[in-house]
């Protein structure tokens, strides 16, 4: 049983309704993992498909995701069978995955810091490096290295930390519809060099934290979203596997 499993509905439920999905967490997903036309796409961490679908439509010629909740590969998997795109799914723990194929892009939303100990993050990102061909690109929302916490409820989101903030110190993420509590989830916080070491003893390059892109348009309230945009618990990943 994995923390997911018992959450999985209501997870699932809480990113098909959530506005930053919306306005920030979709435009940025097409920003970082830019023109898939005819690519070979691993999604890992994929939950119920969220981002796994997304993929598919934007031109990827095959979509695989990976999850370790089975419960949430089940959402995924009825998804698929009720609107089939041809996304294969997998339920396995990416820091164990082994090799599955060769993929031009390697998504992770929002996995690495679900890793419990160093040991952990270096296995997790040694799988990822073994999935990518030569050259491919390796997106990751995650934990913000940089700013691991904030005070108060931001954006339906409260992050408290256990002990001082270093490497595997334990993180609580609880989340919240309004000032209603939704359910809390459990990960760790790795320092930027932690990330940095892993991903370069990996054969990673032009590895860069940076921050969401936003919808644009009249709709879309700046002010609101300044701090989400610039100074926020959660950050982008980019990095390239080395040739
Ligand atoms: C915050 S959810 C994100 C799901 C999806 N990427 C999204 O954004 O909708 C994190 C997911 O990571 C998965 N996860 C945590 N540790 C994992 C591991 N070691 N291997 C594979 N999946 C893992 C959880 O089961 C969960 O579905």
């Amino acid at each position: 049983m994995t923390q997911y499993d018992s959450i999985a509905e209501q997870y699932d439920q809480s990113v098909n309704t959530r506005s930053d999905r919306e306005v920030i967490f979709i435009p940025s997903a097409k920003h970082f993992l830019g023109d898939l036309h005819g690519k070979q796409v691993l999604d890992l961490a994929c939950g119920s498909g969220f981002f796994t679908r997304f993929m598919k439509e934007w031109g990827a010629s095959h979509v695989v995701g990976v999850d370790i909740s089975s419960e949430m590969v089940e959402l995924a998997k009825q998804q698929e069978k009720k609107e089939p795109l041809g996304i294969e799914y997998l339920v396995g723990d990416v820091a164990q995955l082994g090799k599955i194929g060769e993929f031009d892009v390697v998504f992770g939303g929002f996995l690495l810091h679900y890793a419990s100990s160093v040991e952990q993050l270096e296995l997790m990102i040694r799988s990822i490096g073994l999935n990518l061909k030569p050259g491919g690109k390796f997106i990751a929302f995650n934990e913000n290295p940089s700013v691991p916490t904030h005070s108060g409820i931001k954006y339906g989101v409260k992050v408290e930390t256990e002990g001082p903030i270093q490497d595997a110190t334990k993180v609580k993420r609880s989340h919240y519809v309004g000032d209603k509590f939704d359910f809390v989830i459990e990960h760790f916080h790795y320092e930027p060099g932690t990330y940095q070491r892993a991903l370069r003893s990996a054969g990673f390059t032009e590895i860069e934290w940076t921050n969401f892109v936003s919808a644009s348009g009249p709709d879309f309230d700046e002010k609101y979203w300044w701090d989400f945009l610039h100074d926020f618990s959660v950050a982008v990943l980019k990095c390239c596997k080395g040739t």
